[in-house]
């Protein structure tokens, strides 16, 4: 790999050349050593309920078709067709017996075989067709934590436990209950954005520091308020990492969920905070809705409280597909499960008040960058350099106040390390 290259990757004493936000090169770089290689949110386990159930997805720019298989396992392979490449699978969910090449008519069971094909007897005398070859191409490894489902192209990625590491503390808060586990609500919603890819990622990773200027009209049309300082009193608040993954909140509980400004959601939040201090404790019951958000590296984010989970999808380096779904307990009361689909539409969804408001920001953040001389300069990722502290409870790396940059730094340092590690043995390991 280019060495000039690499050299733009990476903080520098915390600032970050703005290139890396707009070069084909490091985009494909990206595509190499972090989408090829790392484990990427697939689907809910909800969202394939049955034999059958399948949905498409993208890891990286490859097109995946994600299937719920006979025997009730989850499977993933490439959408593409072994024959001449054709897209197999055009639907983006549904449920299906298995599937049939538009073009020249191969077809494929659940498991990905190539069960047929048209003009079978020509194939047949031919020495060379090997049917049991031609399957479509699975992904290396498929694994599920509490209902999400993660997939690697990467034979040598590490076990998804051991990829996720104490990171799983935290995401207990979302998805470890005794409610029957967790669901995705309804559909999903689909947008394009005109930004690159880790402008949006980095936000969810740490920025607390734009909510309340970013969407201080947003909460005011909402809640009938801005939100108040963040940074005025950290002790309640804090950034975590753990190998990449990031996470930060205060201890309110309930900030975020509140702009939802629905009482049916506050009720049950409320009293589900006591059933989650019982099983995780009472700082974890703390973090629940509170004003948060979290980035799963590279690319899976969601916010607590909201419950808007996202996918932030390459789509080259100035163009990002987002994908959203609203996640609910399973067992919560029907009302309330729709009370936050439609809460999570008001706030964060392509005509919601706050996705709008960031939208324009991150597209600007990145089209700026096409002035060359604008490209040269960098950026500053310095805020609470000296905020990193040893907590009785919080695993990982915890750093003390909301109004941060050190998630964000995790989040590029992560980066940094995979595109510059040409194997996971490489990698150096880090928390
Ligand atoms: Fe799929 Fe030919 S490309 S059958
Ligand atoms: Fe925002």
């Amino acid at each position: 790999t280019d060495p000039e290259l690499l050299s733009l990757c990476g903080l520098d004493d915390g600032w970050l050349d703005r290139r890396v936000f707009w070069d084909q090169a490091v985009y494909e770089l990206e595509l190499e050593r972090i989408f090829a290689r790392c484990w990427l949110f697939v689907a809910h386990e909800s969202q394939l309920p049955k034999p059958g159930s399948f949905l498409t997805t993208w890891m990286g720019e490859d097109n995946v078709l994600v299937v719920r298989r006979r025997d009730g396992s989850i499977g993933a392979y490439l959408n593409s067709c072994p024959h001449r490449g054709n897209r197999v699978c055009t639907a983006e969910a549904g449920t299906a017996r298995g599937f049939v090449c538009n073009y020249h008519g191969w077809s494929f069971g659940l498991d990905g075989t190539l069960n047929g094909v048209h003009e079978s007897a020509a194939y047949g005398r031919e020495p060379t067709f090997d049917q049991a070859r031609l399957g479509l191409t699975p992904v290396a490894r498929l694994d599920t934590y509490k209902g999400l489902v993660f997939a690697t192209f990467d034979p040598d990625a590490p076990p998804l436990r051991d990829y996720l590491g104490e990171f799983t503390y935290y995401l207990d808060v979302m998805l470890d209950n005794d409610a029957g586990g967790t669901e995705f609500a309804g559909g999903s919603i689909k947008s394009v954005l005109g930004c690159n890819w880790k402008i949006a990622a980095e936000n969810f990773a740490g920025d607390a520091l734009h909510a309340g200027w970013t969407h201080a009209s947003g909460a005011e049309a909402m809640i009938g308020r801005g939100v108040a300082e963040l940074g005025a009193d950290d002790a309640d608040s804090y950034h975590v990492n753990a190998h990449g993954h990031c996470w930060e909140f205060n201890l309110d509980g309930v900030g975020n969920a509140a702009t939802l400004g629905d009482k049916r959601i506050m009720n049950y939040l409320r009293e589900n905070q006591e059933r989650v201090a019982e099983r995780l404790g009472e700082l974890r019951a703390r973090m629940v809705g509170s004003i948060s958000s979290v980035n799963v590296f590279p690319n899976f984010s969601f916010l607590p409280g909201q419950n808007t989970f996202r996918t932030w999808q390459p789509k080259g380096p100035h163009r990002t597909e987002l994908h959203t779904w609203v996640l609910v307990n399973r067992n919560a009361p029907p009302e309330v499960k729709d009370a936050w689909r439609k809460g999570a539409m008001m706030t964060f969804s392509p005509s919601g008040v706050f996705e709008m408001d960031d939208g324009e920001n991150w597209e600007l953040a990145t089209r700026s960058n096409q002035g060359v001389v604008t490209r040269r300069q960098r950026l500053y990722y310095g805020l609470g350099s000296d905020t990193a502290i040893d907590h009785p409870e919080l695993p990982g790396n915890v750093h003390r106040g909301q109004i941060n940059d050190a998630n964000q730094r995790a989040f590029y340092r992560r980066w940094s390390q995979l595109l510059r590690a040409a194997t996971w043995d490489d990698l150096e390991k880090t928390r």
